[in-house]
């Protein structure tokens, strides 16, 4: 039998995650018949190729979504709020990268990894969660199966890239600058960011956290299905290019042998284990860009906790942060015969 094929829209598809969904829907040889690139106009200047073949990219409207089976939105959270209803209305099932729907009740949020089930109550959307949180749940959901977390402290050290590709221009050309002896000029970022350190993503609310962090407690209580769990987070934007790092201090109802979390991490889908202090090994924002997995180091027992755990945790957040973590949603639907081509 003929394997079947979905035709595909991207919307976004100039951007840093548009574009890293089109290689891994190539890398991973994604069943599709038709991929339709969209951005704000063609004029970019963008060459975008698929599978060796240049394709053009159109401007996104109303009409752009009709015959299509998926709809992937990365264009920012304005565009999604407009025009995923039209998607969804023209009959696609729309795999959204952005924050617009992430809370609202009738919307699976999904790692594919942690919670695939609750994608079975679709209504045409499916949010992917913020890059922090999936790394971070990847991580701590095989833990919580076999010892309920009953609290969970987060440090996040966030690249440039979380903030598009304006910020990526930015961070390098402060740099040069700042080498050269000129003054840095911020515009994306609220102050310079080479050579500094932010505590401050996205906007503050009236609680004292900013909405990043609250997004990181919001989403790991809405997938966990815990929505009592004490969760506090502190983001903050380093100097990197690509890749997030999270110091993790996590409370258990029993005491977790930190070789027992290592035994059980070693094992669970996404996750690997870069662990041994004996030869500086654990990961690193630099050597993990461009790869799948999520990966964790400096697992030892928690000091301040009665039951707990520190660990360290590094994933390329334009891959399993936002583009791998879609396509696998996509993937997964597929598996479960939850998405009909033509439907
Ligand atoms: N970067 C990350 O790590 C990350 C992780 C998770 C989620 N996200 C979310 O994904 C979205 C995109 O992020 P990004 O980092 O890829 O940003 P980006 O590099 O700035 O790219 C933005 C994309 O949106 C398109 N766009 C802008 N205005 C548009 C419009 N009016 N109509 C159609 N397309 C429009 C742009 O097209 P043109 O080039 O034609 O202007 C471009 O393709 C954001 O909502 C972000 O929150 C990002």
């Amino acid at each position: 039998m003929a394997m079947k094929q979905y035709r595909v829209a991207i919307v976004g598809v100039t951007g840093i995650v548009g574009q890293e969904i089109v290689k891994i829907l190539e890398q991973r040889n994604f069943p599709l018949s038709d991929l339709h690139l969209l951005a704000t106009d063609g004029t970019g200047g963008k060459k975008l190729y698929f599978k060796h073949r240049e394709l053009p990219v159109t401007e996104t409207g109303h009409d752009s979504f009709n015959g299509m089976d998926i709809a992937f939105f990365s264009a920012g959270g304005n565009i999604s709020r407009h025009l995923v209803p039209i998607a969804i209305r023209a009959g696609a099932v729309v795999i959204d990268n952005t924050d617009i729907w992430r809370m609202e009740g009738e919307v699976p949020l999904i790692i594919p990894e942690v919670n695939p089930e609750d994608m079975a109550s679709h209504k045409g959307i499916i949010a992917t969660p913020t890059c922090t949180t999936t790394q971070l749940l990847v991580t701590l959901a095989p833990l919580h199966r076999v010892n309920p977390i009953t609290r969970i402290i987060v440090v996040t050290f966030q690249s440039v890239s979380g903030a598009g590709a304006a910020a990526i221009e930015e961070l390098t050309t402060q740099v040069r600058h700042v080498l050269d002896g000129q003054r840095a000029v911020p515009r994306v970022f609220p102050h310079q960011i080479a050579f500094n350190l932010l505590p401050e993503i996205d906007v503050f609310l009236d609680t004292g956290y900013t909405r990043e962090e609250r997004k990181i407690m919001d989403e790991t209580r809405k997938i966990l299905h815990a929505p009592e769990l004490p969760v506090s987070a502190t983001c903050v934007r380093v100097p990197t290019f690509i890749g997030h790092g999270e110091a993790v201090h996590v409370e258990f109802t029993h005491p977790f042998p930190p070789d027992e979390a290592r035994q059980i991490l070693s094992h669970s889908p996404g996750v690997k284990v870069l662990d041994d202090p004996t030869v500086n090994l654990y990961p690193q924002p630099w050597s993990v860009a461009g790869t799948d997995e999520v990966y964790v180091g400096r697992i030892h027992r928690d000091a301040a906790f009665k039951h707990g755990l520190t660990l360290w945790i590094v994933a390329d957040n334009i891959r399993k942060g936002a583009a791998l973590n879609a396509v696998q949603i996509a993937e997964e639907m597929i598996k479960r015969g939850w998405l009909a081509p033509g439907g």
